[in-house]
Parts: structure tokens; sequence; C-alpha cells
């Protein structure tokens, strides 16, 4: 009999499965340079394929990169419209390398804001890679933790569950995240210490690992960096170390 799969089992390869991604830092990365946040923002965006073979290179399965938060919607417009522009290119330009490298892509978030094309591309990049399996790329974008929970709950109510059966499995089967394993890793770029409602659910027992480093300048010897940092945690879930 097969044994079930627990998550300090990803640890013993001292490989995180699931690694989570803050890239901030790109308007600072522009700044210094005088250039324009958005000109930041590119720069960030083109780093993303990069990083992505480079993580999957070190055998991560499972990568999840924030990239519009519910609380981006207030920065200027001109802001958001090169964000949603840059992921339109993004799609455009790496949606078939990512499919032949069998990358399959998620959404977290809401599409419901999101402009009309931008909407259709995104359904069809998931629906296009939705049976590809080597890694699985989330894209977390018009996501917030807190809004994602506020959605289970709803949805809890109109179908009616009974209390006792509010469990954590109901309401991580009601998340954007449903399915998919928590983090094991969650990077934070660009030098701040918190989560800003990245994954607040999902992210209980994550390791986390924060580096001063500019998302735009995020690159292979970070990744090194981080997974060894990884590799030193003694991940406990609670329980006592044996
Ligand atoms: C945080 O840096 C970054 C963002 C809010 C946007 C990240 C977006 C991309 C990398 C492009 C989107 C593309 C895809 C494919 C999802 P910040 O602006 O907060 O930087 P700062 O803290 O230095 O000002």
């Amino acid at each position: 009999m097969q044994a079930a799969q627990t998550y300090p089992s990803h640890n013993v390869e001292h490989i995180p499965y699931h690694v989570a991604i803050i890239m901030d830092g790109n308007g600072r990365w522009a700044n210094i340079r005088k250039l324009n946040r958005t000109e930041g923002h590119q720069k960030g965006a083109k780093a993303i394929p990069s990083i992505v073979k480079a993580f999957g290179k070190r055998g991560v399965k499972m990568l999840t990169l924030f990239g519009f938060s519910t609380e981006n919607w207030g920065r200027p417009k001109s802001e958001i419209d090169a964000i949603f522009g840059l992921a339109k290119d993004f799609i455009d330009e790496h949606l078939e390398e990512l499919h032949q490298a069998d990358v399959k892509l998620n959404h977290l978030g809401s599409t419901e804001k999101l402009p009309y094309w931008l909407k259709k591309r995104v359904q069809h990049a998931v629906q296009k890679t939705s049976n590809n399996s080597a890694m699985t790329l989330n894209i977390a974008f018009n996501y917030g933790g807190r809004a994602d929970i506020i959605s289970a709950i709803k949805q809890l109510i109109e179908e009616e569950i009974a209390t006792n059966e509010i469990t954590e499995r109901s309401i991580s089967n009601r998340l954007a995240t449903a399915g998919l394993p928590d983090p094991d890793l969650l990077i934070r770029t660009g030098g701040e210490n918190r989560l800003s409602n990245f994954l607040v659910w999902e992210a209980t027992y994550t390791e986390y690992y924060f580096t001063e480093t500019l998302w735009p300048d995020f690159g292979p010897s970070d990744i090194e960096k981080a997974i060894t940092e990884y590799g030193k945690r003694q991940r406990r879930f609670g329980l006592v170390a044996d």
C-alpha cells in the first residue's frame, strides 16, 4: 500500500514542493535608475520565465506568483493599465513555450473586474494547459487572501452547509487554491517583511524567506540562497521535534 503523502516529506530532499513569491521592489528598482515605475514592472515581468525555468530545474513542482492584489486597485490608473498590459504580453509571448514545457497555468483570484481582453486570455491559457503536469504555475492576479476567505464563507452559507460540517477542509475546498498543496516556502523580495494579504489561509505553516533583492534583480543565486535556507529549517507543523 502506498503511504499517504504528507507535507514534512517534501523537506526530505530539502527542496520545497510549492514556492510562493511576492514579487516586490519593481517601483524602487525603477526609481533608483530614474525610470518610471512601469519600466520597473516591465523588467519584473521579463524576469518571470527564466525564474520559472530555474525553479523547475531545482525540482520545484509548483510556483505561485503574486501579480496583482485586490489592494493594488488603489494605484494610479496608468500603473494598473501597464500591469494589465504586461500580464497580456506575458500570455501572448510565453504561453506556447510554457505549454511545450508541460507547465500547467492556474489563475488565482477574480477575473470579474479585469478587462475583457485579459480575462479571455487568462481563461484560454488555463484551459489550454489544463492537462499539463511537469510543473504548475499559479498566477495570483486580482487576488486577496481575505477576499478569498470571504468568498468561501459566502459559498458555505449559500450551500446551507451545517455548522458541524464547517471544517478546515470545507473552507480550503472553497478557496481559489482548492486542491493545491499549501506553499512550503514563501519568498518576498524587496526588503519588506510582511504577507500583504497573500495566501493568508494557506501560508500558516509555510517557511518565510525575505530578501533585500528587488524583484527585477532576483536571479539564480537568490534562488539557491532561498532553497538552501529552506533546507536548514525544521518544519514541525505545531508538533514537537523528533
Ligand atoms: C510589486 O512591486 C509588484 C507589483 C505590485 C506588480 C508585479 C507585476 C509584475 C511583475 C508584472 C505582471 C506580470 C505578470 C505576468 C503577472 P512594487 O510596485 O510594489 O514595488 P515598490 O515596493 O518598489 O514600489
